[in-house]
């Protein structure tokens, strides 16, 4: 079983012992009751000294540190007890930081986490020297150590597949003309609708832990197929509990206006009424939205229906994202840009006046090289122009069953550059500095500095450009989120392993 950290370290969390008012013994264990975050589990507290504890589900290894705080019973999560029992010192490392220009390169660098943090970074004498005397050494004997990669844009939750259509595609149809005869999005908002949210667990979570073995430590997960309320808060309430058994960090997007809901058929706008009245406010009351995103698109919404989702995003103070110009040009990006957007993505047939308005404004412009492959499209993104406008660029899988059945973010790479034009370090840094930005995420994760999230990944590799490089080869050694090492679900190749002896002299290897 995949064993991780399980609970977000800033998600609210108070833990109410069963029995309170008692001090609980080294090593009690004290069935807990999780609120107000409606976990599904019962939880359960082991206590380490009379003043730490940690918490977490029976049948998990770690979780996460506490205080227990005597006879009130509850448990005070906080960053200064949120932490692993050692900090860790990474020596050997090749370091790209996405800090500064380019790959940002350290040579002979090395880290030090601080809890969940990164505490120091740089050359490894610096380092080293100021690493306490408890600290956990690993030798990464040269790898290449980069930020976690970040996939900022799936669908990763879903039901079931559509390999129908991709048959139907391959002897003729288009994914416009199977969408406007009931297929395409709605047939898996059918399949979401019958499945329970365990159901939806269990199908997605084989995607999520195949782009965790490739380096992928933060996934952005959109709702989208289930298109009334009580569907659309199921598969949040999915990609939550997703991210609880695997470890994996997620930005929640609710996608109501991704398709109109099959009920609503004809009626779009008194679908796009119900998304901004009922739907969208009923899953952020819940704390399940981190971001609002829309579908553009001639079989989807106009501009103009997206702008009233995007009004009602605002007042929540939830920031937006859209698919914009994937398919035609519908005008969403200029739209989109006018509420500054987080990011528009797909962007097949943008044109020079939406790259004027993206010019400047922050907004990211996320390329999904799966999509435009899958779906068998001619025309890209033009990539000149937006270099020469200076315009953040992420790379995404676009994990989904009907355009992109991609759950691999080292292929989204490898296809940004041959598809798309991008250079490895440009498609590098669509995965880490520029996904995490596409999220809001940009002053946490996505580069490795001080004070940075500690999540990372150690590559059997040392040439960054080497993972844009490989087709179905995995260089992915170990990754690390918030300062905890994940365990690997899948099992990965080592050639350095391999072919580079331990070398004598070096403190023996953590882990
Ligand atoms: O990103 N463009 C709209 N949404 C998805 C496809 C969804 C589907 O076909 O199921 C996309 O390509
Ligand atoms: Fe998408």
């Amino acid at each position: 079983m995949f064993r991780g950290p399980l609970l977000d370290l800033y998600a609210p969390f108070h833990c109410i012992p069963a029995e309170t008012g008692h001090a609980l013994k080294q090593q009690d264990r004290v069935p807990a009751a999780c609120n107000p975050c409606e976990r599904s589990v019962a939880w359960y507290i082991v206590c380490i000294t009379d003043k730490q504890c940690m918490v977490g589900h029976e049948d998990s290894s770690l979780l996460r540190h506490g205080r227990y705080s005597g006879n009130s019973g509850a448990c005070l999560p906080g960053p200064e007890n949120a932490h692993r029992e050692r900090d860790m010192l990474l020596k050997n490392a090749t370091i790209a930081t996405f800090s500064g220009t380019g790959y940002g390169l350290i040579e002979n660098g090395a880290i030090l986490t601080d809890g969940p943090l990164i505490g120091r970074l740089g050359n490894e004498q610096d380092v080293a020297r100021s690493a306490p005397a408890g600290a956990e050494v690993m030798d990464c004997r040269g790898r290449l150590v980069t930020p976690g990669l970040v996939d900022c844009h799936t669908h990763a939750v879903h039901a079931g597949n559509r390999v129908r259509e991709f048959e139907i595609r391959l002897e003729g149809g288009s994914y416009e003309a199977i969408s406007k005869v009931g297929g395409g999005i709605l047939s898996t908002v059918a399949s979401v609708r019958q499945a329970s949210v365990e159901e939806l667990v269990a199908a997605s979570l084989p995607r999520v832990m195949k782009l965790m073995s490739e380096g992928v430590t933060t996934i952005e997960i959109k709702s989208g197929y289930g298109l009334d309320t009580e569907n659309e808060i199921k598969m949040l309430r999915a990609a939550q509990l997703v991210a609880e058994r695997t470890g994996v960090r997620i930005h929640k997007t609710f996608l109501g206006a991704h398709a109109v809901a099959p009920e609503f058929a004809g009626r779009s706008d008194e679908y796009i009424d119900k998304v901004c009245r009922e739907m969208l406010p009923a899953a952020h009351e819940r704390d399940l939205v981190d971001s609002v995103d829309g579908f553009v698109e001639g079989i989807a919404f106009s501009a103009q229906q997206m702008k009233r989702v995007f009004t009602v995003a605002e007042r929540l103070e939830l920031p937006v994202r859209l698919h914009a110009e994937q398919l035609s040009h519908a005008g969403g990006t200029e739209m989109a840009v006018r509420h500054g957007a987080l990011s528009v993505d797909h962007l097949e047939h943008i044109d020079e006046h939406d790259v004027l308005a993206l010019s400047g404004s922050g907004t990211v412009a996320v390329l999904l090289p799966g999509a435009f492959y899958f779906l068998k499209q001619t025309r890209s993104p033009p990539v000149e122009l937006l270099r020469q406008h200076g315009i953040p660029i992420a790379v995404a899988t676009d994990c989904n069953p009907g355009s992109s059945p991609l759950s691999s973010m080292l292929m989204a790479l490898n296809m940004s550059c041959m598809l798309f034009g991008l250079t490895p370090r440009e498609a590098l840094a669509g995965a880490t500095v520029n996904g995490a930005r596409a999220l809001g995420m940009q002053d946490r994760i996505g580069r490795l500095a001080p004070g940075m999230e500690a999540d990372l990944v150690l590559w059997n590799a040392r040439d960054p450009a080497e993972l844009s490089y490989h087709m179905g080869l995995n260089p992915c050694h170990r990754i690390m989120i918030r300062g905890n090492w994940q365990e690997s679900p899948v099992p990965t190749c080592d050639p350095i392993e391999q072919t580079r002896p331990d070398r004598s002299g070096h403190p023996p290897e953590a882990g």
